[in-house]
This record gives C-alpha cells, sequence and structure tokens, in this order.
C-alpha cells in the first residue's frame, strides 16, 4: 500500500475512473436537489397504521436510515423488507415506500406486486425500470429520480423524498429543519475530507490509511445502528473487502466474546466505534469497557466523532466520513470503487431461473 496515491489527484483520478469521489465531494448539492425533488411530492393517502421500505442494498440503506431518524419521532412503525413479498401484516393501512434505484430490481419488484395485491397505499422512488413503468400505468404515485448513478452514490435521491414525506403526511415533524442544518454541516465534512485535502490533514484519508490490509468493523449505537450497516455496504462495495457492522449494548451480549480467544485472528480487523460527545452514559460506559477488552486482545481501534447538533446532521456527516474513507481505501488497494462485478455478475446469472419474469408477467396482469 502505498499512501502517497491518497494526495496524488491524477492517480487518484486513473483509478477511480468513475469519478465515485465526486459523488462524495457533491453529496451536499444532491442532498439539495434531491429536496428540491422531495417538495413537489403530492400524495393523498391518509395516515397509515404502519410503514414498510421495500428496497434492497443502496436502495435499502436510505429506509434503515429512516426507521433509525424517525424511532423518537412517530408512533407509527417502521420496517425495511428485503424479501420478494411483505410481511403478513401489510395492508390497506400499510404505506409501503419502494425505494429501487434501477427500478429492477427482483426483490423490489416481487414486493411491489405483493403490495398491490394487498391494497397497501404505494410510493416508489426510482430513476426508472419495470417499477416506473408499472407504476405509471397503475397510477400509483412515485418520484423519477436523476438515473446515471451508482444506487450507493444516489442516497440523498432514494432517501430525501421518503423523510420529506414523513412530515408531509404529519407522520414526524423537524425533518426540513434538520436536513437544512444537516446541509450546511456536509459542506463542511466534504470540504475537509476531499482529495484535495493532504492526509495528514484528511480524517477520512487517514482513517483508510489505518485501516490498511485489515477488515473493518463498525460499531454503532442507538441512532448510528443504520450509519454503522451503510459503512459496511460502503467498504464491501467501494473498497472491496470484507466489512462487519455491529451496534451497542446488543454486542456485549455476544461479540465481545468472540475477541475473547481470537489470537492471530484479531490482527486481521480493526474495529471503528462511531462516538457522540452527547452519548448516553451507559453507552459510553459500554464502549469504554469494550474497547480497552479488543484493545488487550490487539484489534486495532479508531474512533469516529459524530459533528452536529440534530439527528440528522449526526448521521449524515457521519455517513459522509465513511463515505469517504471507503473510497480512499479503494486508492490504496489500487481498486476503481465504482464497478460492483459480482453483484452484476449475480443479477445476471440469476435470469436464468425467469423469477424475474414471472414476477413483471404477474405485475402486467395488474390493472
Ligand atoms: O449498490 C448496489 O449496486 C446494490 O446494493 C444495489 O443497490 C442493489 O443491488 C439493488 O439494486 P437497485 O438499487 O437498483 O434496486
Amino acid at each position: 500500500m502505498n499512501p502517497s496515491v491518497l494526495d496524488d489527484i491524477q492517480k487518484i483520478k486513473t483509478i477511480d475512473k468513475e469519478s465515485m469521489i465526486n459523488f462524495c465531494t457533491d453529496s451536499p448539492k444532491h442532498y439539495g436537489k434531491a429536496s428540491e425533488l422531495a417538495e413537489k411530492i403530492q400524495v393523498n393517502y391518509p395516515k397509515p397504521d404502519n410503514i414498510i421500505v421495500a428496497g434492497m442494498g443502496g436502495s435499502g440503506i436510505g429506509g434503515e436510515l429512516i426507521k433509525d431518524w424517525a424511532r423518537n419521532k412517530t408512533y407509527v412503525p417502521i420496517e425495511v423488507n428485503r424479501e420478494y413479498n411483505l410481511p403478513a401484516y401489510a395492508g390497506k393501512k400499510t404505506l409501503v415506500l419502494l425505494s429501487s434505484y434501477s427500478g429492477d430490481t427482483e426483490e423490489s419488484l416481487g414486493a411491489f406486486l405483493d403490495a398491490l395485491r394487498r391494497g397497501c397505499m404505494i410510493f416508489c422512488v426510482s430513476s426508472g425500470g419495470a417499477l416506473l413503468e408499472h407504476a405509471d400505468r397503475l397510477k400509483v404515485p412515485f418520484v423519477r429520480v436523476p438515473g446515471g448513478m451508482p444506487p450507493r452514490a444516489a442516497l440523498p435521491y432514494l432517501f430525501v423524498p421518503a423523510l420529506l414525506l414523513m412530515e408531509k403526511m404529519e407522520l414526524a415533524k423537524g425533518a426540513k429543519e434538520e436536513l437544512s442544518e444537516a446541509l450546511a454541516l456536509l459542506e463542511k465534512v466534504c470540504k475537509d475530507n476531499a482529495p484535495e485535502k493532504q492526509q495528514k490533514n484528511n480524517f477520512s484519508k487517514t482513517l483508510a490509511l489505518n485501516i490498511g490490509q485489515t477488515a473493518p468493523v463498525a460499531y454503532g449505537f442507538g441512532f448510528y445502528r443504520s450509519v454503522a450497516m451503510r459503512f459496511k455496504q460502503q467498504f464491501n462495495e467501494n473498497s472491496k473487502v470484507p466489512a462487519k457492522w455491529e451496534v451497542f449494548s446488543e454486542l456485549n451480549h455476544n461479540e465481545i466474546v468472540g475477541w475473547e480467544r481470537a489470537d492471530d485472528l484479531a490482527k486481521c480487523f480493526s474495529a471503528i466505534f462511531i462516538r457522540d460527545k452527547e452519548e448516553p452514559v451507559e453507552i459510553n460506559s459500554r464502549i469504554e469497557i469494550t474497547k480497552e477488552l479488543m484493545e488487550q486482545e490487539g484489534v486495532k481501534i479508531f474512533e469516529v466523532k459524530a459533528e452536529g447538533k440534530s439527528t440528522l446532521a449526526k448521521m449524515l456527516s457521519t455517513v459522509c466520513i465513511f463515505d469517504f474513507a471507503s473510497n480512499y481505501l479503494a486508492l490504496l488497494r489500487g481498486v476503481d470503487p465504482t464497478p460492483v462485478k459480482t453483484i452484476n455478475y449475480l443479477k445476471d446469472t440469476l435470469k436464468h431461473n425467469k423469477v424475474r419474469e414471472k414476477i413483471i408477467a404477474e405485475l402486467t396482469k395488474q390493472s
């Protein structure tokens, strides 16, 4: 691994062929555009009894962020669905937020079909595909987001419309206000972690360098649960490394025992603890004890201190730091962060079972 690559803009451009790092740097702009798009959304649904966000991978993580953000704000339960069908309770009083960037993901189309059959209230977020084709035909409300991005880079477009819809439907307050704080903070975080900022003054580059040849593990708590989950996805897809995520205090009831006799395995991992100056005392003590135990076992330990005042600003700014770090680790490893060869191979190879074809045939029969 050659750290000098991190500060060599020409070298960065040759490895990051499809400019994934630019999507990070431009994320405040994309969040702004996504808010404008979301402002135009009109839905005439009554308040639901429950909400299901149906989406996979880069299109599902927005739902996890919403679920954590809204946990202390809404009385409506939120579930993220990653199955081909919906849970038994889904019905006419369920709001299903269908999220698929391509609009062609098999599981998401399956969930869409199930939601239609059960008469759920549906709202789709996508750049097109079979999802929007059928949503349009069946007069299901949707927002068409800009295409041509890797789904994980399109997080602003997949997350913000659903977030602001919560406020529009009077299911949770404060989304708009928190988003505006988050946007201002993101501008700063993007500048501080931009490729032009030298590694010695750049937190994300330093984090990537410290992770080096290890598999990173993110430890979150409370609303940072989904941030830790996003961390794992980004290190998998951008850096092309195995990564894990865990959450306090559950990890104190199993994960920590795994480090007891990790022996040489301990050297293969880096633990990244998400910290917050307002973390509750019970979590603070748990983090300190866990860090000590893991350090004794030889695991590399790092901390990321969340910035911001509101829940949303804290969540999105930490996501942004990890997004940058996962791209910088890709550069250090000499891999292009954008392509996801294995996901594409899997989706292509699955075609032979004709499941997607059957789902689309069923969707076509819906009227
Ligand atoms: O990041 C990715 O490319 C994946 O995780 C996709 O988001 C996932 O496969 C689902 O596809 P889509 O986002 O098009 O529904």
